[in-house]
């Protein structure tokens, strides 16, 4: 019972099954219950997986059969499998919104693989927010970690046409809205949409960030876009589980590979797939974890001017099937030439550079060129000014070209009730040079930062023809959300953030070409309404539980809507025993 790596320093699994006294007594005699013989125990790398597993959580449900191919590989490798469950965030199922439970699910991974005698771990998760909650768990003990993402569900059909996910569903009910469609019609394509398990089959939140995994060097190739039932998945899942052994006895823990340059290559990749506006809240988060110097502006300066190379739905035409039968995230790489940052590591043992290195493009017409690229400045826009003193955020892909520089007035909902209820009113005062303003769904504000900026345009509208408008809120949106919607205007209502101070009638100017959003209204009326609002019944802050938690200490989106104590790590150390 030696427990060493590279023969150096000892495993941390050894201060529990490496001990003869009675400590090492309790540790394996009970872990002997699940029928391991005595040899397991010898010193081998004990490799948690962590599954994000639920049938509440139908994008993630697949995964306690991916966990039986990543045991394949790890027992083959000569390590020990431990699978473990942690919490698992339904993007469509869990009310208010998946996003305020990020946090507890990384609290919860922190925990479990800081006190449990693992050596190294694999994440097992897909559905929009459990693989950054787990990822940022994990880069706060800082074992060597890989990741095996859920993948993609199948292409969605209807009517002998694709239709995908989210994407499809935000067109279809405005389609029955604004009468062009019947209901009957909206209903029979639930089940088209949906054909097998994994993340939705646009460029959604899920499958954005396990493209952006990929391109950080922190899962093997091809993670990003092989379909969930494909058996290349599971063959995935086994070579992952041979991988992270050698990662172990190499010592390599996660944030040898979360470098600057790695996250680089994330903020271009995700440009260049014209990811979700997710990522960049996550991204934030996770370098906060890993003591990364990363800031909202980074994400402009990076990657604002880069085009869009990947065609996929909703910036582009297909879906996340044919990005992975196109060449996937290697061919969609090796289109970038120096934007990508060839040196970066990754955990299969090779450079980014030589991963990616020969990968072709089989479908030029979902994986473009840099010379003709889907669409010219594709990465995400930075916008600030005095309705967003932090920043606010547009993906100018998936905006209408005619609406980036634009004056309105100004249509305001207090909060997503008010919305609903008056958006329909035919005596709404409202046309298609409105700009939409929404408050009360910030991080603090719903809470959790709901997916509701893609505010549903008003019906007498939509009957006129009108497809798109700006919207402008301190909510996220659906990754497979389109429009001009300009998003996480920090700071948030609740946090007195000028977003709380506009009123219906105002002016604003939004110039998102020059990073701009302005309310013209002068200082010393902002400062008299800041008066009548302080006068104002104050909100109830959650009496009890997490929400109070959340509440005292979210962060705002521009750092990422972390909880304010666990930005940073604590690493893997643990000193006292259990018993
Ligand atoms: Fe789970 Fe889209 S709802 S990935």
């Amino acid at each position: 019972m030696t427990n060493e790596k590279n023969s150096k320093k000892p495993l941390r699994s050894a201060h529990s099954y490496g001990k003869l006294d009675r400590d090492g007594f309790i540790h394996r005699s009970w872990m002997k219950a699940q029928g391991y013989p005595e040899d397991v125990f010898d010193g081998r790398p004990v490799i948690g997986i962590c599954n994000t597993w639920s049938e509440l959580t139908p994008c993630n449900s697949h995964l306690r059969e991916i966990a039986e191919f990543v045991k394949r590989g790890v027992w083959e490798a000569g390590g020990l499998p431990v699978e473990f469950p942690a919490m698992s965030l339904g993007e469509t199922q869990m009310r208010p919104t998946a996003m305020l439970f990020r946090n507890l699910l990384a609290m919860e991974v922190e925990e479990s693989i800081r006190g449990n005698p693992i050596d190294g771990v694999v994440l097992l998760g897909g559905c929009d927010k459990t693989t950054p909650g787990q990822l940022m768990g994990a880069a706060s003990v800082d074992l060597p970690t890989i990741i095996v993402s859920s993948g993609p569900m199948l292409n969605g059909k209807f009517k002998g046409k694709n239709i995908g996910s989210g994407t499809d569903v935000w067109k279809l009910s405005e389609q029955v809205r604004a009468g062009e469609i019947s209901e009957q019609e909206f209903f029979a394509a639930e089940a088209g949409m949906s054909r097998s398990r994994g993340v939705c089959n646009t460029m959604g939140s899920a499958s954005s960030f396990s493209s952006v995994v990929e391109a950080l060097g922190i899962s093997l190739k091809y993670n990003g876009t092989l379909p969930a039932v494909d058996a290349r998945r599971q063959a995935l899942a086994h070579v992952t589980g041979r991988r992270i052994v050698d990662l172990v006895k190499e010592d390599k823990p996660l944030s040898s590979f979360l470098t600057r340059d790695a996250f680089e290559n994330a903020i271009s990749v995700h440009a260049a797939i014209g990811g979700s506006t997710n990522s960049v809240i996550h991204l934030l988060a996770l370098a906060g974890r890993v003591g990364v110097d990363l800031t909202l502006d980074d994400f402009d300066k990076i990657a604002g001017d880069m085009p869009l190379l990947a065609n996929i739905a909703p910036s582009g035409e297909y879906l996340m099937e044919d990005l992975h039968y196109a060449g996937g995230m290697p061919a969609l790489m090796n289109q970038m030439g120096d934007r990508i940052k060839k040196h970066a590591p990754t955990v299969s043992g090779l450079t980014i550079g030589e991963q990616i290195e020969g990968a072709e493009v089989y479908i030029p017409e979902v994986i473009a060129s840099m010379d003709k690229p889907v669409k010219h400045n594709a990465g995400i826009w930075v916008l600030k000014g005095n309705l967003a003193p932090n920043g606010a955020i547009i993906k100018p892909s998936a905006a209408s070209d005619d609406l980036l520089v634009k004056k309105g007035k100004a249509v305001v909902f207090e909060d997503i009730e008010d919305f609903k209820a008056r958006v329909d009113d035919p005596d709404l005062e409202i046309d298609e040079h409105s700009f939409m303003v929404l408050r009360g769904c910030g991080p603090k504000g719903y809470p959790g930062m709901p997916e509701v900026g893609n505010m549903p345009l008003p019906q007498k509208l939509l009957e006129k023809g009108v497809r798109d408008m700006v919207r402008i809120s301190d909510a996220r949106m659906s990754g497979t959300a389109f429009g001009t919607v300009i998003l996480h205007v920090s700071p948030e209502s609740l946090a007195g953030g000028p977003i709380n101070l506009v009123r219906t009638g105002d002016m604003i100017t939004l110039d998102a070409k020059a990073r701009r959003l302005e309310l013209n209204v002068d200082a010393d009326t902002l400062e008299k309404r800041a008066q009548e609002n302080a006068k104002l019944p104050a909100l109830q802050a959650p009496a009890r539980g997490y929400l109070k938690l959340n509440h005292g200490h979210v962060l705002q989106a521009d750092k990422g809507c972390d909880l304010d104590f666990l930005v940073g790590k604590s690493g893997d150390e643990v000193k006292r025993e259990s018993h």
